[in-house]
């Protein structure tokens, strides 16, 4: 056995051990969750035809009144490409540790794989890209068209152009998902962080928050991150191998 092999069985045995005692779990996930669904993230889609463009052409509020047809025909392939896309066996642990234990999933990722894999009551911090809302008033998301060729619809309320309803680069996190978003992060007793670099609000404040209420915290991710320097135990490798490991280890189920 490998001096790796060693660490690593015993950092999954203190995770197992953390995830036995937890009364109430977070599970936090980010763009690497989806990555082994095959979704790639945001700027690795940014090939090909779109490789002339600037994240800021396709995702803010300025990228859409210039060009509203590109930013549509954007988000439309990316719609494409997650419908296309199924939830691998990590998102299924997800699912089944939601049935042993107290569980909330809030998540980064806007294709909706938490949800087609079963998961009820997510919290969607960024959107989703499976509908579109209205860029002027408050009308509820509708489904967005089931076409690569993208076309502006607009708003039956006001008249207002629908856009994809997701957040872009410059717009405040959805009141009500950021409020629930922390209010489960500071309740929790353990938080899984998976797959998500850590960066960007509330992702970059998550430890304060867990561990200011005494919360622990499990990191998995192919690679360090401010999140792992400072997690209770990190699992460095795929979150579709850690998950069901962990899962395995309170259930005795085999994923
Ligand atoms: P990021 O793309 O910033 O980070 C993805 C994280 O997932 C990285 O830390 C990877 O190491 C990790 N990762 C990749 N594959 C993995 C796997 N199979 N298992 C576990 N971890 C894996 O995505 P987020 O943190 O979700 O926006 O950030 C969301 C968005 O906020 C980013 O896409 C970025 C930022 O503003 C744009 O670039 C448009």
């Amino acid at each position: 056995m490998k001096p790796t092999d060693v660490s690593e069985a015993v950092a999954l045995q203190q995770a197992i051990s953390l995830l036995k005692h937890a009364h109430r779990i977070v599970i936090f996930t980010g763009a690497g969750m989806s990555a082994e669904s095959g979704i790639p993230t945001f700027r690795d889609a940014l090939t090909g035809y779109w490789s002339k463009f600037d994240p800021m052409d396709l995702a803010t509020p300025e990228g859409f009144a210039v060009d509203p047809e590109r930013v549509l025909g954007w988000y439309a392939e990316r719609r494409a490409v997650a419908k296309a896309c199924e939830p691998h066996q990590g998102y299924e642990a997800v699912v089944a540790l939601a049935k042993l234990k107290q569980l909330t999933v809030i998540t980064q990722n806007v294709d909706r794989l938490h949800q087609r894999s079963g998961q009820i009551n997510v919290i969607e911090l960024h959107g989703n890209i499976l509908e579109e809302r209205c860029n002027n008033c408050s009308l509820i998301d509708v489904e967005a068209p089931e076409t690569e060729m993208p076309y502006q619809r607009f708003c039956q309320a006001c008249g207002g152009p629908l856009r994809p309803a997701v957040v872009w680069f410059g717009e405040n996190l959805p009141d009500e998902a950021l409020a629930t978003a922390v209010h489960e992060l500071q309740a929790c007793d353990l938080a899984i962080v998976i797959g998500t670099s850590a960066e960007v609000y509330p992702a970059a404040r998550l430890p304060s928050l867990v561990k200011s209420h005494g919360g622990k915290l499990i990191v998995i991710n192919v690679e360090s991150t401010s999140h792992s320097d400072v997690a209770d135990v990190f699992l460095l490798g795929a979150a579709s191998y850690y998950i069901p490991k962990l899962v395995d280890g309170i259930s005795g189920r085999k994923f």
